[in-house]
């Protein structure tokens, strides 16, 4: 059967520092999978590599039995894999529905000549386009602030925007690093609840998360990355429950 997706043999090095070595793991379609792993254990770094922001030394990635080997991030998002970044990287000075319609694939009528020539269509495209992406800000539980600056919504609620503009793309595999990070118990529960509603509309999720709580309440599988290699695999209970990876990622207590 052929993997959803797929690393295998993935080698990065940044000078003399191998940030991943031998890395390969497979994710199940319509799985929540947890990345774990202590810090530095390369899992931002898979993630570039996965979405095309780093060329590996060696190894490969492949995408329902595709090879995305050599594609550019534009060409991955547009083949279904999109994802969020550490540092949030949103468009602070637009409102909150622009940073979602900034996400959306480019349409037919955004160019100037097409605006002249069938100004209806490309009007009503484009009232398409602000109807789709009020969805995706209700979807999130953001639609009260989508008129609202980047820049003066919650730490919590910046999260879900990057959340938002992940499925403006259509993303079918959602790569998210660290979503519940700096988040109060209160947003933690907004988020967990918010993946498990992706994961109903169909959505694959590979998830970077440290917090071992939010590890065992939202995962289906757990990958455990050390210095770059996947060192196990297993269900949430079986990876938190092992004393040798917890010795590893706390230094004894988990
Ligand atoms: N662009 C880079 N240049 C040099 N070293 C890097 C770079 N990106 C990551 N590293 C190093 O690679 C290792 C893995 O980093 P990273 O993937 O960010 O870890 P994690 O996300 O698991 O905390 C770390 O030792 C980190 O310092
Ligand atoms: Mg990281």
């Amino acid at each position: 059967m052929t993997a959803y997706l797929q690393a295998s043999g993935v080698d990065v090095s940044f000078g003399g520092l191998k940030a991943l070595n031998d890395c390969g793991f497979t994710v199940q379609q319509g799985k929540i999978t947890c990345l774990v792993g202590p810090n530095g254990a390369g899992k931002t770094t898979i993630f570039n590599v996965i979405t095309g922001f780093l060329r590996p030394g060696a190894g490969s990635v492949s995408f329902k039995g595709q090879t995305l080997d050599g594609w550019k991030p534009q060409a991955i998002v547009a083949a279904g894999i999109a994802r969020t970044f550490q540092n949030l990287r949103l468009f602070v000075d637009l409102t909150a529905i622009d940073n979602v319609l900034a996400s959306m694939p480019a349409q037919t009528g955004e160019e100037p000549v097409a605006a002249i020539f069938r100004p209806f269509h490309v009007a009503s495209a484009q009232r398409h386009r602000r109807v789709e992406a009020l969805a995706i800000l209700n979807r999130v539980g953001l639609i009260e602030r989508a008129n609202d600056f980047t820049r003066n919504l919650s730490y919590g609620e910046q999260k879900l925007l990057t959340i938002a503009r992940v499925l403006a793309t259509g993303a079918e595999l959602i790569l998210l690093d660290e979503p519940a990070s700096g988040l109060s118990a209160g947003a933690l529960d907004g988020v967990m609840a918010l993946l498990r509603r992706l994961q109903d509309d169909g959505k694959t999720l590979l998830v970077v998360e440290h917090n071992t709580r939010v590890v065992q309440q939202i995962a289906d599988d757990v990958l455990f990355l050390h210095q770059g290699h996947l060192m196990a695999q297993g269900t949430p209970e079986a990876i938190v429950n092992d004393p040798a990876l917890a010795e590893i990622y706390f230094g004894g207590t988990i």
